[in-house]
């Protein structure tokens, strides 16, 4: 009889310890593969949207796609008349990364600063910047601009977005969630 309840709670406290975390990709140009949500871009459409892939032919800041996520990115840049530009992520989970490709010395008036917003759920915003090394010409790959963890494993949105006054390069390779 001992034995029996003894094996039964530690059963109970197996079931109850080994909870299994499990990584979702969000890719920028094929989203979720799981639950088939797309990150959403704003403005959506051309001409208004700044956005493009890594098919721009014509964009100044070329990343080497064998050092991206998917062979793909999504990225904008930022003038002040454009006042907001934005990607929101959907997931259920109960932590983020977000990952960027940052540029620096692109050439003369190229912008090359990011600047971004990350606002999840009813949070106060969280600013991330990267200030371009100008000594160097390559990308930064797999960088982490955003992370959170202990979320509640319920529905989160998050919003990365660019206002205001200054000029910034937002360049969006992927984001992985638990
Ligand atoms: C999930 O991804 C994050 C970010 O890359 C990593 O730090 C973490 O160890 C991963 N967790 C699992 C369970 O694979
Ligand atoms: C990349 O952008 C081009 C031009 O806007 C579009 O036709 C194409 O579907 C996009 N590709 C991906 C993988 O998002
Ligand atoms: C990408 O990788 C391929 C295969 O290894 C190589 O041939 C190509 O030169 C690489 N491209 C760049 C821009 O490094
Ligand atoms: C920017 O646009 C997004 C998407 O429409 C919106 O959710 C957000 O509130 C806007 N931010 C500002 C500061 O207008
Ligand atoms: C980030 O959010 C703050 C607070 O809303 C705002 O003052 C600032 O202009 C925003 N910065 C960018 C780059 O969007």
């Amino acid at each position: 009889m001992h034995s029996r309840l003894f094996r039964l709670s530690l059963l109970l406290f197996i079931s109850h310890t080994i909870a299994v975390v499990l990584n979702r990709t969000i890719d920028d140009g094929y989203g979720d593969p799981v639950t088939g949500k797309m990150p959403i871009y704003f403005p959506p459409s051309k001409p208004e949207s700044p956005w493009n892939n890594q098919t721009c032919g014509g964009c100044a800041i070329q990343p080497n796609l064998n050092m991206t996520h998917r062979r793909t990115y999504t990225a904008a840049t930022y003038h002040p008349f454009l006042q907001n530009m934005s990607i929101t992520l959907d997931f259920t989970g109960i932590a983020v990364w977000v990952f960027f490709i940052n540029a620096n010395n692109a050439g003369i008036a190229v912008t090359t600063m990011t600047l971004a917003n990350f606002t999840l759920d009813d949070q106060p915003p969280h600013l991330f910047q990267h200030v371009p090394d100008m000594t160097r010409t390559d990308n930064d790959f797999d960088a982490v601009a955003y992370q959170q963890d202990g979320l509640t494993n319920t529905p989160h949105r998050l919003l990365i977005s660019t206002t205001g006054d200054s000029d910034a390069y937002v360049n969006f390779d992927f984001a992985i969630y638990s």
